[in-house]
């Protein structure tokens, strides 16, 4: 079964965690006290770079600027479809200087930045699905923003409420198997969920692999996949196991030191979609 899933090959967006910290708390995984080893951070997120490449996918990266602690986190810049760029903008104050760094990252790279009206934190909160744009509010992105993306990318987005704050981005709560339109699946962790936006889930993803609480404390939920490997925390070992079962490869890499801030894997990977 393992032979059936085809991974395709993906261009990433990435920051390194050169000034990582903790130095404010606006979700509940930050404790401003707590001790961060940013040696170990960065080693750790060495490793997601390498592992990346290790299985062909290409990697850029926008340099880091001294007190912006969570630059790291990628994924909040933008939302990059059919090379159209949505950036961001911010909901806590301490985030929002980030978004001119990428910005200007991607004018450099020959992109049109779309500059939001309305908070909206990139692909925290909009997934692609390979059909249309997942887009969570509750906590950060607002609906507003999801109407603004809607315009702007001309594919449907189907907006999605969250309600546990340690689960306060779409992307802590779901992510996408196989964004092929042959294959297209995604697993998520319901209770994150109001009980329409699960309900909306279960008639547009019947096969979805569901998530338990445990796989979403770990960050299992915070995942990237190729369409066969699945680069997963290892903390999220019974979620990674059915996976397998459902014919991926996990591919567990440990980003211990960037959950203190509340983000993994996905958070750290933009994906650039030309
Ligand atoms: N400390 C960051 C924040 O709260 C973590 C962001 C994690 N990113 C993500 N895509 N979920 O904004």
């Amino acid at each position: 079964m393992t032979d059936s899933r085809v991974p395709r090959r993906r261009r990433f967006l990435v920051c390194e965690p050169r000034h990582f910290a903790v130095q404010y708390a606006i979700n509940p995984w930050m404790r401003p006290d707590a001790q961060v080893d940013v040696d170990l951070a960065r080693e750790q997120w060495q490793t997601l770079i390498s592992t990346y490449d290790a299985h062909g996918h290409t990697v850029d990266a926008v340099d880091p600027v001294p007190g912006l602690p969570d630059m790291v986190f990628a994924a909040n810049s933008a939302v990059v479809v059919d090379g159209r760029v949505f950036g961001s903008l911010f909901h806590a104050p301490e985030r929002r200087p980030e978004s001119t760094h990428y910005d200007t990252w991607f004018t450099s790279a020959g992109y049109d930045v779309h500059r939001p009206e309305s908070v909206c934190e990139g692909e925290g909160d909009l997934v692609w699905t390979g059909r249309y744009v997942l887009a969570g509010t509750g906590f950060r992105t607002s609906r507003e923003a999801h109407r603004e993306v809607q315009e702007f990318f001309g594919h449907p987005v189907i907006s999605l409420t969250l309600v546990d704050p340690r689960f306060y981005h779409l992307d802590t709560a779901l992510f996408v198997l196989d964004d092929s339109t042959g294959g297209n699946n995604i697993v998520y962790y319901p209770e994150a969920f109001t009980p329409g936006s699960r309900e909306v889930l279960a008639r547009l993803y019947p096969d979805a692999v569901l998530a338990t609480h445990d796989d979403a404390m770990a960050f299992g939920l915070n995942s990237v996949s190729d369409g066969r490997n699945v680069f997963i925390a290892p903390q999220a070992e019974a979620l990674a196991a059915r996976l397998g079962e459902h014919g991926y490869v996990p591919v567990p890499v440990d980003l211990s030191e960037l959950h203190k801030a509340g983000g993994g894997i996905k958070c750290c990977t933009q994906e650039i979609r030309s």
